[in-house]
């Protein structure tokens, strides 16, 4: 049975709720995790098989509760392809969501904006993404029981989930940016010359994950949004060096923000 199958099952034998929506929380956004009512939390690390997280502001469970009276289940912190899985075991526990029901994925991330008109602590909807130098979670024999070969990614981030997720941010009176995510492997931030490469190729934000995790997700055909908290200006953009604590602190700052909006768009799935 595959990895993600079983961990399913694992799931399965400690609650009876089947999630429809997944959300997956990035660096420091984990706050939203106290918004889970009734939660049932299993650990990463209790699944056979499974990765750990190990990252500082990444916890690496799931919570499998109620948000806003729908039935979810929350990534809370994720694993990196840095950290040293395999690609196909960085999406396993999106994969997972998916095989307990999950239809909806609801990605979210810090990163670094490239747009010059961004600022630390802005949000911006996940419009598409460009995956550079990061191999594909499909890479090997296909699961034809999940997914097809060759799936279609012209409509990676769905136009209408984008349209909820606007017009939520509206009514919470959040401003919300829409741009291209770049996924790169990292760990180490990148240098001013590979922002201007990422800029030239048409990306407005950053980061070391979710394009892998959207492929996955569409492979197994969820429908994918992605919301990024802008933690910090990319290399080169502003003077001052980038670190993981300016990300952590950002998304702390903005943390409240980011909740009431991931709450209001699960209010109008
Ligand atoms: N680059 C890559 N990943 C990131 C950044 C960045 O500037 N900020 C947060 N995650």
């Amino acid at each position: 049975m595959q990895k993600y199958m079983q961990a399913a099952e694992t799931i399965r034998s400690r609650t009876a709720l089947v999630p429809e929506i997944a959300i997956v929380l990035g660096s420091g956004l984990g706050g939203f995790a106290e918004r889970v009512e009734n939660a049932v939390s299993v650990e990463y690390g209790d699944i056979p098989g499974f990765p750990r997280s190990t990252v500082p502001g990444h916890h690496g469970r799931f919570l499998i509760g109620c948000v806003e009276g729908q039935s979810v289940i929350v990534l809370d912190g994720r694993v990196h392809y840095y950290e040293g899985s395999d690609i196909s075991d960085v999406v396993l526990p999106v994969r997972t969501a998916a095989c307990l029901g999950a239809r909806t994925l609801i990605l979210t991330n810090a990163a670094g904006g490239i747009r010059a008109d961004m600022k630390a602590g802005d949000f911006m909807l996940i419009a598409d993404q460009i995956s550079s130098f990061v191999p594909s979670p499909l890479r090997g024999p296909n699961d034809d029981g999940i997914g097809p070969r060759f799936p279609d990614m012209s409509a990676a981030y769905d136009p209408v989930l984008r349209a909820v997720i606007r017009k939520a941010a509206a009514r919470e009176g959040i401003f919300l940016r829409e741009g291209v995510y770049c996924q790169l492997p990292g760990p180490q931030y990148e240098t001013p010359a590979e922002i201007r490469m990422l800029r030239t190729l048409g990306a407005d934000a950053v980061g070391m994950s979710t394009a892998c995790e959207c492929i996955a997700a569409r492979h197994m055909g969820l429908r994918v949004a992605g919301i990024s908290c802008i933690s910090n200006l990319a290399a080169g953009i502003s003077a001052a060096p980038l670190s993981h604590a300016e990300v952590q602190e950002t998304a702390a700052r903005v943390g409240r923000d980011f909740e009431r909006l991931l709450c209001a768009v699960v209010r109008a799935l």
